[in-house]
């Protein structure tokens, strides 16, 4: 494990380098990320290269046995390159020019913008491909899925089209695009979504949310290949921009060794519109299954966020800190801080790294420290472990825009559903993971695959070999309902998944905000959003509808199917009620969980052959009591043994070693 911080050299006095690097290394630093979006200073006009000053700054880390991750600088375009190659500004959908001023003006299709990224990254990469400090790169600056409609993303869009769907006859039946005279009569016809209504053809804007997802995936693999031409020993990744993104971060990070985030969880808890803390474990989740494997965070909180918004509270005590092992509790192996000096000029002048304006160190800088220090005592126990959980979540990017481009009611939101199921097993201590789709799945006990929307005949065989060989799967409501061109398909509900969930839906009813009640076994828990009216096939009913006309009717079942089972929940449960409908299900599997683990109390296991480390996190300014089950364990800090309850201040962090018998 190793910490780090994020330094921007060109934004200071020289005369501050070293002072700097000296007081990194104290503050227990081994780690700076630099360059990001220097390149004016890089190359100051075009062709002239000048790396003299990050030589130096570079040396300065060096010296102090701090080493670098260069980004490459392709963020932020200098004006020289837009001025003479205008064509790398991106266009927007009213066909509007984005003009250079902030950063990410660039379109990734541009060729001006491959031919002079290409030239500065073969530059930087010769320059430091041996150099003893430099370590690895990070391409670019969160990458997303640009919305750029320039006659370079028209074109490659067509050439994208022709590829999927060879003639034009079967892009217009494939897309129906007969309704309301919407059939193309020749490709030049064809463009991007222009205008940003959302009620055009939705065939057309999901492929136009995959098309931007791989021009972005594409422009990260052209950095990748270049970089690992003349530094093949350095890592390559990049920092994902959290959720909820039009971009599947799964092929931006195909090319990329192991993933990275850039990690500001709430400072606010009282207004925390991101659904309070859980949004940052589900961040973290997604995270370690983009390469299903430990990570790096390349940005974590450090003071008070704000200039892209008015600012927000600073850390409460305990927080950076707290926050910082969350990270590392859920699979980061490097936790690099956002960023050491607060910027004194620029736009983000408000946005707090770890020394305010004046430079003195304070309390965000102790903590900080505190929390470097126990990760170099605590490195030789955590390094090499990882999580290995039960229970899966599959997410698709491919779903979350197809919801986008067509909400299903009031208050249907993909990721905020997704992130309701994670929340509710997580307030339980139950650890999941949460992987791709697409991804393989046989390692689980249970696989809850929900709002399978689009349906694709590989997953659902997947899922079917997965519940033959005795997995357990739980479906949801809004699956099967599409062809992957986003049209919909003519079957019963849920299409597909029929024969696996053992339902046909006679019929739905998109109830929004209009609450209903189910019967759950013994219990009457809620629901909203969507009501199937399940008629099972060859399925069990768990739970029925109490309320309004469809009382009585089937919501919730069971199916058993080859040596496993499959749930189908027909509607959005309220969290008490998925706390019900799992509950029987994690014991039946005997995964460990923790029912009365207090809210905001997270819990996380990694483990290696030889022993658990298990980290239980207070998240909240409340003091909190844990009642954990029978182990023999010891506090990794102090070597005491740790039994029956533990008492957390606020924000506490515990690091308990359990010795595998
Ligand atoms: C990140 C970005 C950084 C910085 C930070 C604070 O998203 O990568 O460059 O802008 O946010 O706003
Ligand atoms: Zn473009």
């Amino acid at each position: 494990m190793q910490v780090g911080v994020d330094y921007y050299p060109e934004h200071w006095d020289p005369a501050l380098w070293a002072q700097d690097a000296l007081a990194m290394k104290s503050a227990g630093i081994s780690l700076v990320r630099l360059a990001e979006f220097a390149w004016s200073r890089l190359e100051p006009t075009e062709g002239r290269f000048d790396f003299t000053w990050l030589d130096e700054a570079i040396s300065l880390f060096h010296a102090q046995n701090i080493k670098v991750v260069i980004g490459t600088p392709t963020a932020a375009p200098p004006r020289w390159l837009v001025e003479q190659y205008p064509d790398v500004l991106p266009v927007n959908h009213q066909q509007q020019r984005v003009y250079p001023g902030v950063r990410c003006h660039r379109c990734y299709n541009s060729p001006s913008l491959r031919q002079c990224a290409q030239r500065i990254i073969e530059q930087l990469t010769q320059h430091y491909a041996d150099h003893p400090a430099v370590i690895g790169w990070q391409t670019d600056n969160e990458i997303v899925a640009n919305d750029c409609h320039c006659e370079h993303c028209r074109r490659a869009f067509t050439t994208w089209l022709q590829r999927k769907y060879g003639a034009l006859s079967n892009l217009n039946h494939q897309w129906g695009t007969v309704v309301w005279s919407g059939e193309y009569g020749s490709w030049s016809q064809v463009t991007t979504p222009l205008g940003g209504s959302p009620y055009q053809n939705p065939s057309l804007l999901l492929d136009f949310c995959r098309f931007t997802s791989d021009s972005a995936a594409d422009f990260n693999r052209f950095q990748a290949e270049l970089i690992r031409q003349y530094c093949p020993d350095h890592f390559i990744t990049h920092n994902l921009w959290g959720y909820p993104v039009v971009g599947d971060y799964y092929d931006l990070f195909a090319s990329m060794d192991f993933a990275a985030v850039d990690y500001y969880p709430s400072t606010d808890l009282q207004h925390d519109e991101k659904a309070n803390i859980y949004h940052g474990a589900l961040t973290l989740d997604l995270t370690r299954g983009v390469k299903r494997r430990n990570f790096w965070v390349m940005e974590q909180l450090s003071g008070t966020p704000g200039c892209w918004h008015p600012m927000s509270r600073a850390p409460f005590p305990g927080m950076i800190r707290a926050y910082a092992w969350q990270s590392i509790s859920r699979g980061a192996d490097v936790v690099v801080n956002f960023r050491w000096r607060t910027a004194r000029v620029g736009a983000e002048q408000f946005w707090h790294g770890l020394l305010d304006h004046h430079g003195h160190p304070g309390r965000r800088l102790r903590e900080f420290s505190q929390f470097s220090q126990e990760v170099a005592r605590l490195a030789e126990v955590i390094d090499g472990t990882q999580l290995h959980n039960d229970v899966a979540i599959l997410f698709s990017h491919q779903q979350l825009n197809a919801f986008t481009v067509q909400p299903q009611c009031d208050g249907f939101n993909y990721f905020n559903n997704v992130k309701q199921l994670h929340r509710v097993l997580v307030q339980q201590g139950i650890g999941i993971d949460v992987i791709n789709w697409l991804e393989r799945i046989d390692d689980y006990k249970i696989v809850i695959a929900p709002y399978l929307f689009l349906e694709n005949a590989t997953v659902v065989a997947t899922l079917e070999r997965f519940v033959t060989a005795g997995g357990i799967v739980v479906l949801t409501t809004r699956s099967g309902v599409k062809h992957d061109n986003n049209v919909c398909q003519p079957d019963d509900l849920p299409g597909l998944l029929s024969r696996l969930a053992g339902v046909r839906v006679a019929e739905y009813d998109p109830v929004g905000h209009d609450r209903q009640q189910i019967r759950l076994g013994a219990e009457m828990v809620g629901c909203s959003q969507w009501c199937d009216i399940v008629e099972p096939t060859t399925a069990t009913i768990l739970g029925c509808y109490a309320s309004d006309y469809f009382s009585g009717q089937a919501a919730v079942t069971v199916n058993a199917f080859g040596k496993g089972q499959v749930y189908y929940i027909g509607t959005v449960l309220d969290d008490r009620g998925y706390q019900r409908f799992f509950a029987p299900i994690i014991r039946a599997c005997a995964i460990e969980f923790c029912p009365d683990l207090p809210r905001d109390v997270e819990l996380s296991i990694r483990s290696d052959q030889d022993k658990r480390v298990l980290f239980v996190l207070n998240l909240s300014k409340e003091n909190k009591t844990v009642a954990l089950t029978e182990y023999s364990r010891y506090d990794a800090f102090t070597g005491e043994p740790v039994a029956g309850e533990l008492l957390l201040a606020p924000f506490d962090v515990r690091i308990l070693i359990e010795p595998r018998q």
